[in-house]
């Protein structure tokens, strides 16, 4: 037996005003794998996860989770389906607690204790109000949230920004976890090709709007100056 794809993306065109920002992309990530979306400012990561969550329409392709074509524009209804969205501000209610943060995501306590048991340095903040935590703190935070709602896809947006490298290396290590025991799909938008690449099972680079290049976090490594180039804007010369 063949298991669906928890996220399938089929020839998405997606942009704003009428005007692409991602064009023809395909993408593909199965339970429990971790895929990395690299690429320049501007080459349309976060229009991708926009568009998969329904803040952005499509113009043209689709957008699959767990096999099912999902209506565009009903956030609330993806996430009862399974998806968990960590957007690029984090997206953390600041006059809460730690606790209340989560509690809104879960009510149950044994949910939240697993989420926990994930991030050894949650616990001891969570009487701390969010806005207060660090930003590694804050980022922990969102991600916790995101998981205690049993996601089977979980996207995150720039999950470096602003971190040190080692909070990043240990942020990855529990996202890996939760993918490895729970078999959980993530999608991870990363600025840090070293640690993308370490951490992932496979990466798409995006250049443009358009993938530019994929495979194996592992045979990625070895592509390291045509991923540099792609961001410095001139993958087209290098390729042709
Ligand atoms: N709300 C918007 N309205 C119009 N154009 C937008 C909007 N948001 C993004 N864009 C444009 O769409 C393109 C892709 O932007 P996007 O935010 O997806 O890039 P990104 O890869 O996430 O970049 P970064 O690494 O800087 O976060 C850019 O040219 C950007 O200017
Ligand atoms: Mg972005």
């Amino acid at each position: 037996m063949t298991t669906a794809d928890a996220l399938t993306l089929r020839n998405l065109t997606a942009g704003y005003n009428g005007i692409a920002a991602i064009r023809d992309v395909d993408l593909v990530v199965h339970a429990g794998e971790l895929v990395t979306l690299l690429g320049p400012n501007g080459a349309g990561k976060t229009t991708t996860l926009l568009t998969v969550c329904g803040v952005v329409s499509p113009m043209h392709g689709e957008v699959l989770l767990g096999g099912q074509r999902v209506p565009a524009g009903r956030p609330h209804v993806l996430a009862r389906r399974g998806l968990g969205h960590v957007p690029e501000n984090r997206g953390l209610f600041f006059e809460l607690t730690a606790a209340q943060n989560m509690r809104l995501a879960t009510k149950s306590k044994v949910e939240v204790d697993r989420v926990l048991e994930l991030f050894p340095a949650l616990p001891a903040l969570m009487g701390r109000r969010a806005g207060v935590l660090s930003g590694g703190e804050q980022q922990m935070l969102a991600i916790a949230r995101a998981l205690a709602r049993r996601p089977r896809v979980l996207m995150v947006d720039e999950l470096s920004l602003g971190l040190a490298p080692l909070v990043v290396q240990s942020l990855l290590a529990s996202l890996r976890n939760a993918v490895d025991d729970d078999g959980i799909a993530v999608l991870l938008i990363e600025q840090h090709i070293e640690l993308a690449l370490g951490a992932a099972d496979r990466a798409y680079v995006l250049n443009h709007g358009r993938i530019a290049l994929e495979g194996s976090a592992e045979s990625l490594k070895n592509e390291r100056a045509l991923i540099e180039s792609s961001y410095l804007g001139d993958l087209d010369e290098v390729v042709s």
